[in-house]
């Protein structure tokens, strides 16, 4: 059984309340951490190997030690809460269940960082954890644990949450400033990194909502204990959403040294796939990570089983391996199409592009095009051919990653799929009515 750091009292009844959380005992670490340095803290961070959750897996303590200091100019933390990868509801879980561990993590962060005056990000359509959110901030400020004068240490920070408006590319952190600045949220060009310009062109440090949660057990456990936790540089533990064809979807906390066999079957996670399908394929870690085939998610191509970390998921690179992500796990069973399934997420993207650079803005329709093309039985081998060139086209020649993210699930799932884009070509009259099946999985 995986060891549960954040998750551990989620299930505890009342812990939304800051009465619960404290008797449970919350804000024992900001306690504990009040008493250090800015600089101990920092380095409890440093050796606790957290990598950033949100999906890119940065290490934390190096991107705050990245944070520029100028005499006289306010810092800030923001959190990312603009959860908007398709599959990925964790984010959503934490909040709405123990929002005092995220504000308890904002807190010993922003003292860390020197931020008096902290952001929550949050994805426009979670109106409801808005409200718990707000609520938990004003029981945290009554209790003297947020506000002025924190616990008598002369330590001030405010925390506000701000909604986003709906749209998936405010979930990139420079377009995320730019939209709490009251702007249209496009991406800027890095570097600057906020690091060094961030909110209102000061240093600012952007965090994924479970980064920030994980420093409360990593003062109150040490980061040399929390180091322990997992193998090599994957430390801690993960949460992971799952979705799809499984028998138990809901958000898992994993300490990184399960394999993604134990993952999709045991019953202390997804249960297995209903109806005893068989398994087809996977993307573990949100939709704009590579799609993985069965035999390539079980086994690494040296016959290894393959775990769920951001190392063994990664092995073999974009050509037989995918990314740990933001942890949205989804399963596919022998029954789904992928050219549909690539398709979908093509329109979503599509949809979501800011339209700031040529290959991301004509691209990404034109991929939907040809994939729904394809998918009606209407294309032709050289289409494609023509979505590979488009979407290598449109990798690493964009502002931000939303390109990458767009081109790499079309790539992959004609790398590893090819024969089902081919079939759907060669059987025009079936590919409305049948599925392709597993052969040659
Ligand atoms: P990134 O690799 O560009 O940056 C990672 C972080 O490190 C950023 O905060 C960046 O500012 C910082 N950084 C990197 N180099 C730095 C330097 N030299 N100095 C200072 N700071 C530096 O990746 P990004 O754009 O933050 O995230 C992309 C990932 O987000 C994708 O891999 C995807 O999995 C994930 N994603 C997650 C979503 C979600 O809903 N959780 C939604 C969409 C994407
Ligand atoms: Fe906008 Fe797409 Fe360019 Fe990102 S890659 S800045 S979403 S056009």
């Amino acid at each position: 059984m995986s060891k549960k750091l954040l998750l551990k009292d989620a299930n505890v009844e009342g812990i939304r309340h800051f009465e619960v959380y404290r008797k449970r005992g919350g804000y024992e670490a900001l306690e504990k951490a009040l008493k250090m340095t800015a600089e101990e803290i920092l380095e409890e961070v440093k050796i606790s190997g957290l990598r950033g959750r949100g999906g890119a897996g940065f290490p934390t303590g190096l991107k705050w030690s990245f944070l520029a200091k100028p005499e006289g100019v306010p810092r800030h933390l923001v959190v990312n809460a603009d959860e908007s990868e398709p599959g990925t509801f964790k984010d959503r879980y934490l909040m709405e269940f123990i929002p005092h561990l995220l504000i308890e993590g904002m807190l010993i962060s922003s003292f860390c960082l020197g931020s008096n005056t902290s952001y929550i990000y949050i994805r426009g359509e979670y109106t409801w954890i808005t409200d718990i959110l707000e609520e938990a901030i004003e029981e945290a400020r009554k209790e003297g644990f947020l506000g002025k004068n924190i616990l008598g240490t002369g330590f001030d920070c405010e925390i506000y949450v701000q909604r986003g408006a709906g749209a998936y590319i405010c979930g990139e952190e420079t377009a995320l400033l730019e939209s709490l600045e009251g702007k249209r949220g496009n991406p800027r060009l890095k570097p600057p990194f906020p690091a060094v310009k961030g909110l209102w062109e000061r240093p600012t440090v952007v965090n994924n909502v479970e980064s920030i949660a994980a420093v409360v057990p990593i003062i109150n456990i040490t980061g040399e204990e929390y180091a322990k936790i997992g193998v090599g540089k994957s430390t801690g533990t993960k949460l992971i959403s799952a979705c799809g064809n499984i028998n138990k979807p809901g958000v898992y906390e994993i300490d990184m040294t399960i394999t993604v066999e134990e993952f999709i079957y045991s019953d202390e996670y997804c249960g297995g796939i209903p109806n005893g399908k068989r398994l087809k394929a996977c993307i573990p870690g949100g939709s704009s990570v590579p799609i993985l085939p069965a035999n390539l998610l079980l086994k690494t191509i040296n016959g290894e089983p393959r775990y769920m970390n951001y190392e063994s998921l990664a092995d073999g690179g974009f050509a037989t391996g995918t990314m740990m992500g933001s942890g949205g796990f989804e399963v596919l069973d022998e029954d789904q199409c992928i050219v549909e399934h690539t398709m979908t997420l093509a329109r979503f993207y599509a949809h979501e592009s800011c339209g700031q650079c040529t290959p991301c803005r004509e691209g990404t329709p034109w991929m939907y095009r040809i994939l729904k093309k394809i998918e009606k039985g209407e294309g032709t081998l050289e289409d494609i051919d023509l979505l590979w060139d488009i979407q290598r086209k449109i990798e690493g020649n964009t502002i931000c990653p939303l390109g990458d993210a767009a081109a790499w699930p079309v790539a992959a799932a004609i790398r590893h799929f090819r024969d089902e884009f081919e079939w759907h070509v060669k059987n025009p009259e079936l590919s409305q009515t049948q599925n392709y099946g597993l052969a040659n999985y």
